[in-house]
């Protein structure tokens, strides 16, 4: 079921300061940053070959980042995630493991223009997990 480490999320507290830190600091290939309302996150990504780092900042003033950046000023990684063949296989297959599948259980489409789904981080050892249909 589990498939490749699609990418590695971390919320920062700005976009484009951390974007700018990654290409001058790292020598990374940054994306544009890409507005994601229907998640309350603005999304850029850093393409490291093997897989890709996804800096995320608020947006809006219900985001679900910024509960993490109270707690973490400076940022810090948010969630990890794994690509799967069939989204709607791999949900009932971790629900009747007991997993809990955050809000209503159906896939959104994430900022890949896939569907994506997240999984509680209490069920997976601190770590919110994201899946990915690819
Ligand atoms: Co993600």
């Amino acid at each position: 079921m589990l498939g490749r480490l699609n990418h590695v999320a971390l919320a920062v507290p700005d976009l484009a300061a951390a974007s700018a830190h990654y290409r001058d600091a790292l020598g990374a290939r940054v994306s544009e940053p890409q507005p994601l309302p229907e998640h309350g996150v603005t999304v850029a990504f850093v393409d490291v070959g093997n897989t890709k780092i996804e800096l995320l900042e608020p947006l809006g003033d219900n985001s679900t980042i910024l509960p993490f950046l109270q707690k973490n000023p400076s940022g810090g990684m948010h969630h990890v995630c794994y690509e799967v063949d069939d989204i709607a296989a791999a949900r009932d297959h971790l629900k009747a493991q007991g997993a809990r599948v955050l809000g209503d259980g159906e896939p959104r489409i994430g900022a890949h223009g896939k569907p994506v789904l997240f999984l509680h981080p209490k069920d997976f050892f601190g770590t919110l997990v994201e899946l990915e249909q690819v």
